[in-house]
């Protein structure tokens, strides 16, 4: 049969196999071959159900994504529901596996649903700037109520079957073979019932929320909170106040496909779309075959039970794995396993996690203050502060005290991971495994590939990443890797923007406005304006002139939230900051001292100089081949750096802005400031063609690296 549905008869029963690996999105081939079957099956007599199942992990992962964009032919999605919906033979959805999206959708659009255990269901839709465009705005508020639906597609979140048995998503749940259990539930309902029913005409939730007001305000509080500048949600909030108000469902099927075309045309589709790619592009290494094999990693071991040691031993414990936290304080490891339960517990007067499921996560964690408690761990993550020789005398222990075979990583946010591996005698087990603050919470892992680290290391390294929750991307072990290397130009612009005359909340307040989740001066308050100041003292090196303000600030122990003024002024117990009057004169000193001649400055400046000062620096990072592609760049600051993800990144935000505008801004910046707006070649050249970032190949030879300092905290920001 033409398509990718393989068609069987079982018992009187047609089982339709979709095979579209590896997730079986409803590509063009499905579609075909979901109306072929369909009419085949409602053709033969000797069939009296069907039963709609996916062939691997997957039943249905939603329309194919690589599609939205493209000029479709053939039938779409509504062509093929339409057969199974109007099917004179009762039609069983087997969940197998993930059903999102369209896939939900497709289910719905099935008489029954029946899921194994390890079906889950979703609309995830808004993740990739779009609402659920083939009925789920419509079917899903009719199944479980419109505020339940709203919560569903607003969040985006999977659903176990488990919990969508409770929410009556599906009807039964199979403890055993899901097809088989399907086909006896198909030839039951097709001996029992006449008439078999449709999700369509389900109205009695979406009448009982006519006139609720309740439902639509709390839905855009939620969508004002989670997705602050995104466009979808409130046209998903639109779709379902249609859902409630319409008498016909078909009307609000129209009024659903209008809002998806608008959707669809708005750019943070586009953008948010090369989000999801470019994440599972960034899990890749080019020059690291696919089936590179890869460590079992069944027990971890972390040095250091500060923040960031703390917040890593979470997250393996988090996934099941068992860890085991090393520090040589006694006091330190109490207070580290403290802060640990702590944010277990809160998770859990949050309704995140139970009290049994804290108990078992907790258990997991075990500490200790010898390195010989972790002898058989696969993996060791070195937490410690960022100190080259402390970390060395660490990694030297570590390669007597652990197995031979396991690996030794560093969270390092800017150490040299070769002067590591070096001091080891396996400098291919060595890796830089650069972990957000809070661990436990950011999806952000910079895998920090240094010169001798194994493929085999790399490999395990980043399905480790992604079997952890995190979104992994590899950089070259270069100063500052990937996120603070560009993040150093970005902080250097504001702090010029300072100099030059603009105030604190007004570079922090134009660049939130334009997105970023926190404005850079917030950034420096939270962090803390006294380490840079501490680091440049104790090396007695003379603060570059962007230091200046900072440094002038810390003088007057203005250190930031901590003591609860440095930028802004914090009032006790609250972290909103409140402009910092006192400081104008300070700031106007230092401008006068430094030959600045303060000037007002505009919003549009500041952002240009901010971001396009990320762009620059990433395109430079992309010429010397530290990251290996455009896209990673974006899936570092999206997950690690507050970037919004409807502008899809720095360069995905210079693409669509095109290459020749940024060219020419940076070109005009380069008229005063010629040294810091040295512009990379590669935007010179794709701005000649009208090219964007991903057009350029990825370089061939990996340039030489230097350049790290002994410590990296005054480079960070
Ligand atoms: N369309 C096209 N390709 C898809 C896809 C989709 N819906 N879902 C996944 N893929 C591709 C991935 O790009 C990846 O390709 P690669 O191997 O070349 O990198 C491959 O399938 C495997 O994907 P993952 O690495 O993500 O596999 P996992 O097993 O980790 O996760 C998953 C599986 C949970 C299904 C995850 O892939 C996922 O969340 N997919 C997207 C689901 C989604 O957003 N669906 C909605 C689509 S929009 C829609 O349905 C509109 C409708 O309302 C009209």
């Amino acid at each position: 049969m033409k398509g990718k549905i393989n068609y069987s008869v079982t018992d009187g029963i047609a089982i339709l196999e979709v095979d579209n690996p590896p997730v079986n999105p409803l590509s063009d081939g499905v579609r075909h071959g979901l109306i072929e079957s369909m009419e085949k099956a409602e053709s033969d007599d000797s069939v009296v159900g069907i039963v709609l199942t996916g062939k691997g992990r997957s039943f249905i992962a939603g329309a194919d994504i690589s599609e939205f964009g493209q000029q479709i032919e053939g039938p779409s999605i509504h062509d093929a529901f339409e057969k199974i919906e109007k099917s004179t033979k009762p039609v069983i959805a087997a969940i197998n596996g993930s059903a999102l999206g369209g896939g939900l959708e497709t289910a719905l659009c099935c008489h029954y649903r029946v899921s194994s255990k390890q079906g889950f269901i979703g609309l995830p839709e808004v993740n990739l700037g779009l609402l659920p465009g083939a009925g789920g705005t419509q079917r899903l508020p009719r199944l479980v109520g419109p505020a339940e639906a709203l919560k569903i597609m607003l969040s985006g979140r999977h659903i176990p079957a488990v919990k969508a048995l409770d929410m009556g998503v599906i009807d039964s749940l199979s403890e055993g073979d899901i097809v088989e259990d399907a086909v006896a539930f198909a030839k039951d309902v097709a001996e029992k019932n006449e008439t078999h029913p449709l999700v369509r005409d389900l109205n009695e939730k979406v009448l009982a929320a006519r006139g609720d007001e309740s439902i639509i305000s709390e839905a855009r509080a939620l969508a004002a909170k989670t997705r602050k500048g995104q466009f979808a949600p409130g046209k998903i909030i639109q779709c379902v106040e249609e859902a409630i108000n319409l008498d016909d469902f078909d009307e609000g099927m129209k009024k659903e496909a209008e809002y998806f075309i608008e959707c669809l045309l708005n750019p943070q589709r586009e953008a948010m779309i090369h989000i999801f790619f470019g994440e599972r592009a960034a899990s890749k290494i080019n020059d690291v075959p696919k089936e590179t094999p890869k460590m079992d990693i069944n027990k971890a071991g972390i040095i250091g039970s500060g923040t960031m040691g703390g917040g890593i031993a979470m997250c393996f414990a988090n996934i099941g794995i068992p860890v085991h936290i090393v520090d040589q304080d006694e006091e330190n490891l109490k207070k580290g396993l403290a802060a640990i339960e702590r944010n277990y517990k809160f998770m859990v007067d949050r309704g995140r996690m139970s009290a049994e499921q804290m108990e078992k996560t907790f258990g997991l964690i075990s500490s200790g203050l010898s390195y010989e408690e972790i002898s058989d761990v696969d993996i060791v993550i070195e937490a410690v502060y960022e100190n080259l020789d402390l970390k060395l005398e660490i990694f030297k222990k570590l390669d007597e005290a652990v197995k031979d075979d396991a690996i030794l990583a560093s969270n390092t946010s800017g150490l040299d991971v070769d002067a590591l591996a070096d001091c080891t005698k396996r400098p291919g087990k060595v890796v830089g495994t650069h972990f957000f603050s809070p661990a436990n919470v950011m999806r952000l892992l910079e895998v920090v590939r240094g010169e001798k680290t194994s493929d085999e290391t790399l490999a395990t390294i980043m399905s480790l990443g992604k079997a952890l929750k995190k979104a992994p991307v590899v950089s070259l072990n270069a100063p500052g890797f990937i996120g603070n290397r560009m993040l150093f130009g970005y902080t250097t612009q504001a702090n010029k923007l300072l100099l030059e005359g603009a105030l604190p909340h007004q570079v922090d307040s134009a660049l939130e406005n334009f997105g970023m989740s926190m404005g850079p001066f917030r950034m420096l308050d939270l962090v803390g304006l006294d380490l840079g100041w501490r680091a440049r003292k104790l090396s007695g090196t003379e603060s570059p002139i962007t230091a200046k303000i900072n440094d002038a600030l810390c003088d007057l122990d203005r250190y930031g939230q901590k003591n609860g003024k440095g930028f802004y002024n914090y009032v006790e117990g609250s972290r909103a900051p409140h402009p910092a009057p006192e400081n104008e004169a300070i700031y106007e000193q230092v401008s006068k001292d430094n030959g600045f001649e303060r000037r007002e400055i505009s919003d549009q400046e500041i952002i240009d100089r901010c971001i396009l000062a990320l762009v620059n620096e990433g395109a430079k990072i992309l010429e010397e081949g530290v990251a290996q592609r455009s896209g990673d760049m974006d899936v570092v600051y999206i997950n690690g750096y507050g970037f919004p993800i409807w502008r899809g990144g720095p360069m995905q935000y210079a693409n669509m802005e095109g290459l020749d505008v940024i060219s020419a801004k940076i070109d005009e910046f380069a008229n005063n400031d010629p040294e810091f707006w040295r512009k990379a070649d590669l935007i010179e050249s794709l701005s000649e063609t009208k090219g964007r970032f991903g057009d350029a190949p990825a370089p061939e030879d990996r340039k030489p690296v230097s350049g790290f300092n002994k410590s990296s905290v005054a480079g960070n920001l």
